[in-house]
């Protein structure tokens, strides 16, 4: 008995090795990793790209698609340059290069509520195979454009569902569990990670935001990005302090430490006057709120964002180190925003 019980668990401990072994992570994308987030415009190619320093990208992968050259754009200032491909996850919306597919007769009943009101963004079945494996084949399509990673949001569509207060018309449509969400997110990962990238490494997969689930699912995904962890526009009410500290599970983690990328939104980086970047950065309250050291964030890749409708997350980003600096801006090309989707299956 007592031997077969050492034979079970060695047994177990040596395919939970394998799984492990199985993820292979390219070199130097490790906690502390500097990166840069730019999913609200194209990347402008013919300009300089800043920052020269970044060896992390998180773009927008439809806006890839519009504009394949962002790759080699990309890793012609840096050959190993990661690159994490954004996309809608929990939902699906008009600007989708695959909303034709969603529109389909025999897919309607995969959609369901309106996200936050936006009646282009709608949410999807995650309960529903079919649901699942047209979300798994955006992943399919990252690796085709060359994305070394993917960053998943709205994967807590769930927490909408379980909200009590929320009239019927503001929840998913699907009553999605906790179980849900991780099963789909654990099918997600498990597609991400059969697939090689271009670069001969494994698809990697994020946690997006839903710290209750990072308990859950450090161990299999590869890092998370995170916004507003630091609560600098939370209701004090409110009680997500524990945001930050919840991902501290991804840095600890053995026998790979996982980058946690955080995005903190001080209003004062947005310039009143143009709708533009500070030059100057945030002001110094909410400077030293986004940057000050702390315990649970400790290792943490930040970058503080402007916030709001037309700017959220565009090229201006400024990084923590000293008040009054380390303010950048992305050359972005608006205009090919609405390029077509050429590139990738759909
Ligand atoms: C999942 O959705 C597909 C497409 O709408 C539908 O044909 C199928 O019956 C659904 N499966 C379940 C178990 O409801
Ligand atoms: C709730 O849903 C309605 C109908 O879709 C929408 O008009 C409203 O903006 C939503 N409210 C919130 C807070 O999302
Ligand atoms: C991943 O690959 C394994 C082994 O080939 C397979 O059994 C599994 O179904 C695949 N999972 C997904 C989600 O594609």
């Amino acid at each position: 008995m007592k031997y077969f019980n050492l034979s079970t668990s060695f047994v177990t401990s040596w395919l939970l090795g394998l799984c492990a072994a199985q993820v292979n992570v390219p070199p130097g994308f490790e906690p502390g990793v500097k990166w840069q987030i730019d999913i609200q415009h194209s990347l402008d190619t013919s300009a300089p790209l800043v920052p020269t320093d970044a060896p992390v990208w998180d773009l927008d992968l439809y806006f890839i698609s519009r504009n394949p050259d962002t790759v080699a754009y990309l890793r012609e200032q840096n050959p190993d340059v990661f690159i994490m491909c954004y996309f809608n996850a929990g939902a699906v919306q008009e600007s989708d290069c695959d909303w034709d597919v969603w529109q389909r007769p025999e897919f309607s009943r995969l959609l369901g509520n309106a996200l936050n009101g936006f009646p282009d963004e709608r949410w999807v079945n995650i309960k529903n195979q079919t649901g699942r494996d047209l979300i798994k084949k955006r992943i399919t399509v990252a690796r085709e454009l060359g994305c070394d990673g993917v960053d998943p949001d709205n994967i807590d569509g769930y927490r909408v569902d379980e909200d009590d207060e929320l009239p019927a018309q503001n929840k998913t449509g699907f009553s999605l569990s906790e179980q849900d969400e991780l099963t789909f997110i654990r099918d997600m990962a498990q597609h991400a990670h059969n697939l090689t990238t271009t670069r001969g490494f494994t698809m990697l997969i994020g946690q997006k935001n839903a710290a209750p689930l990072a308990e859950a699912l450090f161990d299999e995904l590869d890092f998370a990005v995170l916004e507003d962890c630091k609560g600098l526009n939370e209701d004090p009410e409110d009680d997500e302090a524990n945001f930050c500290a919840q991902f501290r599970r991804y840095i600890t983690a053995t026998p790979r430490a996982k980058p946690v990328f955080s995005i903190e939104y001080p209003m004062s980086l947005r310039n009143p006057d143009t709708d533009g970047c500070n030059p100057t950065g945030a002001k110094e309250s909410e400077f030293s709120a986004s940057c000050d050291p702390r315990p649970e964030t400790q290792g943490f890749s930040t970058v503080l964002k402007i916030q709001g409708d037309e700017e959220e997350l565009n090229g201006c980003t400024q990084y923590c180190g000293q008040l009054g600096s380390g303010v950048v801006v992305t050359a972005e090309d608006p205009a090919k925003d609405d390029n077509s989707c050429t590139a990738g299956t759909f």
